[in-house]
């Protein structure tokens, strides 16, 4: 694997492996001592041209955590806003050294072309783009679901995630219902018609508008799990439709909801989350929620994207 862009380039096994590397990652940080030497001597540049509190908290914690060293850039305050582009950004970052690039941009294709433009020779890895993709975000998602359903190795064949929301703005559903496919989940995506894109009815799910009756089963079987996602009204240009007070009522998660859940089924949500919005904050607090596993779960995932992409090798690592 050279770069991760996006979950529909991974194999059932390149995913395996990776939530396999991950498992193992998550053993040492465990230990009194977290930091591994694995990637020591190496510079990682967190490119971030759109906010993110998790995001690059995490990769930057799981990149110390490999002993790499980290240069955060963020697009605010730096000559972007003097109107630079991204490849003499990218320039840039090669004439300082960067060994890997992450990046986050509200442009859909954005790490794509940075991967290909042949500005730079560093691995590249998407940590959002646009509408687009955000890979680590849906390995860290399918990391949480494998511990909880399948005692956290193999794939998860058979089991029934649906995904509610925000579907059309969402780069966290595209990349949640390619990976959950390629691991053999069955995916029911909810939405309101309005928020669904054009060539839904292409990907790898099924689709309703209606979450009761998702949530008890009515369209894919018994639920083992339901992902709220965040109402992104920052990318809706002509207004948010239904009104909030109707989505919430049609489409959010509250207590009643989960208490129709299956008592195995858990609660995901990438977060940052509106509660009261898609999520109320029983919901998003209760026994079954993984928000914040989710966060911490996170840092392994990243680590084992970032070795993977450059050492490549458990043996000799002190990995367990
Ligand atoms: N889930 C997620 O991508 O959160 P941030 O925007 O805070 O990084």
């Amino acid at each position: 694997m050279r770069h991760l862009l996006s979950t529909a380039d991974l194999s059932r096994a390149d995913a395996v492996a990776l939530l396999d590397t991950a498992e193992a990652m998550a053993q040492t940080q465990s230990r009194t001592i977290k930091k591994l030497p694995a990637l020591r001597g190496l510079t990682i540049v967190n490119l971030f041209f759109e906010d993110s509190t998790r995001t690059r908290i995490s990769f930057e914690a799981a990149a110390k955590r490999l002993s790499a060293d980290v240069i955060n850039f963020s697009a605010k305050g730096s000559s972007v806003s003097k109107g630079e582009s991204l490849k003499d950004t990218a320039q840039t970052l090669r004439a300082i050294g960067a060994d890997a690039v992450v990046v986050r941009h509200p442009a859909s294709g954005a790490p794509h072309r940075l991967a290909h433009a042949g500005w730079i020779d560093t691995p590249v890895v998407n940590a959002g783009d646009g509408m687009h993709q955000h890979p680590t975000q849906a390995l860290l998602d399918a990391f949480t679901l494998r511990r909880h359903l399948s005692g956290g190795e193999g794939d998860l064949a058979g089991r029934h995630v649906v995904v509610v929301g925000d579907v059309l703005h969402s780069r966290v559903a595209r990349s949640n219902v390619d990976l959950l496919a390629t691991l053999g989940a069955r995916v029911t995506l909810v939405a309101p018609p309005t928020l669904l894109p054009i060539g839904v009815g292409a990907w790898r799910c099924e689709v309703s508008s209606d979450l009761d009756a998702a949530l008890v089963g009515d369209v894919q079987g018994e639920v083992d799990a339901v992902m709220m996602l965040r109402v992104q009204r920052e990318r809706m240009t002509s207004g948010f439709f239904p009104s909030e007070r109707e989505y919430a009522r049609r489409y959010g998660l509250d207590a009643a909801r989960v208490d129709r859940l299956p008592p195995h089924a858990l609660v995901l949500h990438p977060g940052p989350m509106n509660r009261g919005l898609e999520i109320s904050a029983e919901a998003a607090d209760s026994p079954r929620s993984t928000v914040v596993e989710q966060v911490a779960n996170g840092v392994s995932v990243r680590m084992a994207v970032l070795y993977t992409l450059l050492a490549g090798d458990l043996a000799g690592e002190g990995v367990a």
